[in-house]
């Protein structure tokens, strides 16, 4: 069946970058002669039947505003059949045909399960700050916060250096270490603590054992958050027990990270992206994630996606240890 109707939405966390990614979808759908309407609420709003028709001003003057128009949520009545069910009954009722999802890996998988259930033509673009996406080398809003947490960084380090203190900074990243690890080495902190590395090794008492504050007083250790070991505060917490001689502090970067104007590089990625989503669907592609591979645009199956096989390249920790020596 030929499409007419592009129906989009953002699920999950926000992400700085997504509103550039529905102006894209949204202008290129127009310009090719497609209807666009926008879904509330992710597909929460499949769900209930909040859907508005998308002009191209609609999306006027967004493309350098963090957060997203379409609002986001975590639909717990979207993981039901039932669910699913009303929204397929809303998109037909609404005259929509295929959809644009923009969101992270928990987005894709609903994705996933809601084309393979009622053979609809969806396209998935990566949208997280938390980078943990198979099959594309950046998502949007990575990088804006990762220049938010360098900005916080540094400003921390002015502390830290004056009161010659160590400090635990936790960023976010779900169960991924990419904010915290490349986080590190754009602020230059003395250490990363991931999740990824977290069976293989200790890594507090790596970090203190392998003697970090040698040439220097104060350090910064960027963190990412980790439910199981209890992140900053667990690490802190274990200072003040088994090496009490340091003087230890904890921020805590919290929900900042996904705030804030999309940086340059964002705002492109999603712009290309977006228009590429609708590119997808018109070539006949479904079931597939935009993706980013050496700087090329890519098709990734929704399946590859989601699997969380992509290994992370540990040897960049190596460059934190050596550059802040
Ligand atoms: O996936 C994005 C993210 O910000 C994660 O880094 C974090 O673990 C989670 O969302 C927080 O979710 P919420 O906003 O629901 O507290």
């Amino acid at each position: 069946m030929a499409i007419k109707c592009i129906g989009i939405l953002t699920s999950g966390g926000d992400a700085p970058g997504m509103n550039a990614a529905i102006r894209a979808v949204t202008r290129t759908a127009i310009y090719n002669g497609y209807k666009v309407k926008g879904i509330m609420r992710g597909y929460h709003g499949l769900v209930t039947g909040e859907i508005v028709e998308f002009k191209s001003q609609s999306v006027s003057n967004i493309i350098q505003k963090g957060g997203t128009i379409l609002k986001t949520a975590r639909s717990k009545e979207f993981r039901t059949e039932e669910g699913r069910r009303q929204a397929y009954e809303n998109m037909k009722a609404e005259g929509i045909d295929a959809l644009v999802v923009i969101g992270g890996d928990g987005s894709l998988s609903g994705a996933q399960q809601f084309a393979e259930e009622f053979d609809v033509p969806i396209v998935g673009l990566p949208g997280t700050i938390d980078n943990d996406v198979d099959g594309t080398d950046e998502t949007i809003g990575y990088d804006t916060a990762l220049n938010t947490i360098v900005d916080a960084v540094d400003k921390l380090r002015d502390t830290a250096s004056s009161h010659e203190r160590l400090f635990f900074v936790e960023v976010m990243g779900n169960t991924a270490g990419y904010l915290a690890l490349n986080g590190a080495i754009a602020s230059g902190a003395e250490a990363a603590i991931i999740p990824e590395r977290e069976t293989e090794v200790d890594q507090l008492a790596d970090l203190i054992h392998n003697g970090f504050r040698k040439s220097k007083n104060s350090a910064i250790v960027l963190v990412a958050e980790n439910k199981a070991t209890g992140g900053a505060l667990g690490l802190a917490e274990r200072i003040k027990k088994e090496f009490p001689e340091f003087d230890a502090r904890v921020t805590i970067l919290g929900h900042l990270q996904r705030g804030g104007s999309p940086t340059a590089k964002d705002r492109i990625l999603a712009s290309k992206m977006g228009a590429m989503a609708i590119e997808a669907l018109s070539e006949g592609q479904r079931n597939v994630m935009i993706g980013i591979k050496n700087g090329e645009l890519v098709y990734v199956p929704f399946k590859k996606a989601i699997a969380h096989s992509q290994q992370m390249d540990l040897k960049d920790l190596d460059i934190v240890k050596i550059l802040s020596m």
